[in-house]
């Protein structure tokens, strides 16, 4: 079960030091003896070991005197204590102390076998999580702060637009509030809240004068400004997962397939992107633009109704509406 590890055994009995060394060592340990406490520390200086079998009563310095010193100073190393004390307060206190195990004399050499590999293993087990979670807190905490920048990067170029200050704010919360009425789970929730935040976020790409462009744009730049959905991917796939990514692919497709350079339809359209495409238009008809003025509510209300079943999903447009009577 556990792989070969490297064993000091510490007990003041010559004989038993010699017997359980043979039996480790044909069980594939690479193992040292120690005759005290003193001998101990010094070979562990000189090369920690994965685990000690420790006696407790030999001349000098005791085993369970020695326990707290090793996971002290070598937190690597597990330890097994291997006794003829039977006072259950001095075995109690040793496993408080760190002991992985307590193996009471007489014991067999199998007895020792089994309990030096569970303890290894489960020693071994535990400094493989410890390794993950700190991992795992790392990236996590990278993660956070790429997607800090990239939202303030996007809150940035918002407001420098007067038309588009606050748009991927407004269009997160309108979304949200549609993933919520069609029962997303939390998990998918996130995932509409980091796409909807970054829908756009490939607008960096596009040339401000065409993006800004007063009056209508021509087929050429209408194709440009459509890049952002293909830039945006690219920009936060790094940090983001595939879910995200998707979200923001798809953000511009249209429900019946009939969106520029579009290959899927209907519900093959990622939920999210369907979600964010509803609330994307609605926040746009809404808004003052460099070309129009904003459209009233009943007047976005009939333009969205228009567009169900084409451009937009229409359960997605009834949830939009349902609420938009409520809350918008
Ligand atoms: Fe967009």
């Amino acid at each position: 079960m556990a792989k070969p590890g490297s064993i000091l055994i510490v007990d003041d009995e010559e004989t038993l030091r010699y017997v359980l060394n043979r039996k480790l060592s044909k069980s594939g340990y690479q193992c040292d003896e120690a005759g005290n406490a003193e001998q101990a520390i010094a070979k562990l200086v000189l090369k920690p070991s994965d685990l000690v079998v420790l006696d407790i009563e030999m001349p000098g310095k005791h085993g369970n005197e020695l326990l707290p010193e090793i996971q002290t100073r070598f937190p690597e190393t597990s330890v097994v204590m291997a006794s003829g004390v039977t006072d259950t307060r001095v075995i109690a206190q040793c496993i408080k102390d760190g002991a992985q195990d307590y193996i009471r004399k007489p014991f067999t050499l199998d007895d020792v076998l089994l309990s030096v590999t569970l303890a290894l293993e489960k020693h071994r087990l535990e400094l493989q999580l410890r390794d993950y979670q700190k991992t795992h807190q790392y990236k996590q905490g990278l993660r956070s702060l790429f997607l800090g920048t990239i939202r303030t990067l996007v809150s940035t170029l918002e407001a420098n637009d007067k038309y588009t200050a606050g748009h991927s704010q407004d269009v997160t919360e309108v979304a949200l509030a549609i993933g919520q009425r069609l029962n997303m789970n939390s998990e998918e929730l996130d995932d509409l809240y980091w796409g909807a935040l970054l829908h756009d976020v490939g607008k960096v790409a596009i040339d401000p004068r065409i993006l800004n462009k007063p009056g209508e744009l021509t087929t050429e730049e209408y194709r440009h400004i459509m890049t952002h959905a293909m830039v945006g991917p690219h920009l936060v796939q790094p940090l983001v997962n595939d879910a995200v990514v998707s979200i923001i692919s798809h953000h511009h497709d249209h429900y019946d397939g009939g969106g520029l350079n579009q290959l899927i339809a209907r519900d093959d359209i990622p939920l999210g992107a369907r979600i964010v495409a509803a609330a994307d238009a609605f926040d746009a008809m809404t808004s003052d633009r460099p070309y129009r003025p904003a459209m009233s509510l009943p007047e976005a209300y009939i333009e969205m109704k228009r567009c169900s079943g084409t451009q937009f999903d229409p359960v997605v447009v009834n949830t939009l509406l349902g609420l938009s009577q409520h809350s918008i």
